[in-house]
């Protein structure tokens, strides 16, 4: 593989998780929703149909009909057992970790700090500094503070304030440690679940508010940018976004009209904004969608992909659609970290060729002039998948919800052979 892999020196390789889908124990407006999603999940997942590996997940862990599967609780105990879990990345050659710092720990109560929590984030850093790993730190992961949440999240007049405040004394914690910085964690999968689809908080069904919540993130998102590098102008800033490989179906005007249409919409109507007050883009890659427009047909508008290849999510692999994302970001001339990556694969029968193709395809768009500087794996761990719990099985890392040991997957020792070959000198 070497032969024909060329990836720069100093490229980042890594993995990532988020506070809430790791640390356990976390109490913030999440928290709190889980419970009546826990209920509605277990009562529709019976008229599914579930695999059986799926059914009876690795080492005891819950299934989808189980309601403790929609409840984060201890989730994968990180928050106590991170030396071990970087002890793990090490041991994969891992030189860098994303995370995200859980504000409703920094902040249980608007205005009053917790010292505690931030010097845990300080042994977090330094455990990973120690093991000669570099820190990324996401500033906003999709959970909330409830006071924050309770008052109207991002759209009461406050929120920007707030939000400055949180990131300035984070900043000013931080700064002298920790280079590199992710406002945003997927603003656009934010608005339109919580305030669209409605399948995660608030649960709102509301074009237009989701649309007014993006908008105001991207406005609170410049002024950030700008805070932070004001604080600390040697500092990297940028955010990740989700974006789909959107194709037309074939090249009749109208399928083609109405792909430009939703992918407008999906990739981020102000993506704009948020790449011209970036240091890097950091680039989320999970899907690949083929539009067909056909208003006579009750799926008119919706997606017709081949799905020769799925995830346990179902989700269509489809490596060559990060090449092309890269290849249409490289004209904003900004570095990229792809910041995640990854697949739902609980028996793991796939995750190491899905791992090997897409970095296939990340070295051919770096062969033709994208500046890609680094690449996350999702995840380190398995971990809680929103509102899906925690039967979809994402981790480069097996964990036993029972005893919470965790097992190395095969495949995490394919991406581990990987990075050696190419980090050989
Ligand atoms: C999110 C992760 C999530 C992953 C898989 C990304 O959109 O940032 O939190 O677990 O996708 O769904």
């Amino acid at each position: 593989m070497s032969g024909k892999f060329k990836f720069p020196k100093n490229f980042y390789w890594g993995a990532a998780t988020s506070a809430h889908q790791v640390e356990g124990n976390n109490h913030n407006d999440w928290t709190e929703w889980e419970k009546g999603n826990a209920k509605y999940k277990v009562k529709n997942a019976k008229f599914k149909k579930w695999p059986s590996h799926i059914l009876n997940p690795p080492a005891g862990g819950p299934n989808p009909l189980q309601e403790k599967n929609y409840i984060s609780g201890q989730a994968s105990d990180h928050y106590n057992r991170f030396h071990e879990d970087f002890d793990i990345a090490k041991s994969l050659s891992l030189n860098a970790y994303r995370f995200s710092i859980e504000w409703s720990r920094i902040e249980p109560e608007e205005g009053e700090f917790n010292e505690q929590e931030i010097i845990h984030y300080k042994e977090v850093v330094k455990a990973l500094q120690d093991r000669g790993i570099e820190p990324f730190i996401t500033l906003w992961h999709v959970t909330l503070p409830r006071w924050f949440t309770r008052r109207g999240g991002w759209l009461h007049n406050e929120a920007e304030k707030t939000f400055l405040r949180f990131t300035k004394r984070i900043i000013n914690e931080f700064k002298n440690d920790v280079s590199f910085w992710i406002i945003y964690n997927e603003p656009e999968t934010f608005s339109r679940h919580g305030y669209f689809i409605g399948d995660r908080p608030p649960q709102e069904k509301n074009f237009i508010k989701s649309y007014r919540v993006l908008k105001e993130l991207s406005q609170i998102y410049v002024k950030t940018y700008r805070l932070i590098k004001k604080l600390a102008p040697q500092l990297q800033v940028g955010f990740s976004e989700g974006l789909v490989y959107f194709e037309p179906y074939n090249k009749l005007p109208h399928n083609v009209l109405m792909m430009k249409f939703i992918e407008r919409w999906r990739n981020n109507p102000f993506l704009e904004r948020f790449i011209n007050n970036s240091d890097f883009i950091g680039l989320q890659y999970y899907f690949h969608s083929r539009i067909r427009f056909n208003p006579f047909v009750s799926k008119w508008g919706f997606q017709f992909n081949e799905n020769k290849n799925v995830n346990d999510l179902r989700w269509e692999i489809y490596p060559e659609g990060i090449y092309q994302i890269l290849k249409d970001l490289k004209r904003y001339n900004k570095p990229i970290y792809i910041t995640e990556n990854g697949l739902a694969d609980a028996q793991d029968t796939k995750r190491a060729a899905f791992i090997k193709d897409h970095l296939k395809w990340v070295n051919l768009a770096i062969q033709e002039g994208v500046n890609v500087k680094g690449y996350f794996h999702w995840s380190l761990l398995d971990n809680f998948e929103w509102n899906e719990g925690f039967w979809p099985r994402f981790g480069l890392t097996e964990i036993d919800y029972k005893t919470m040991e965790r097992r190395i997957r095969p495949s995490a020792h394919a991406y581990r052979k990987i990075i050696q070959e190419l980090t050989k000198n």
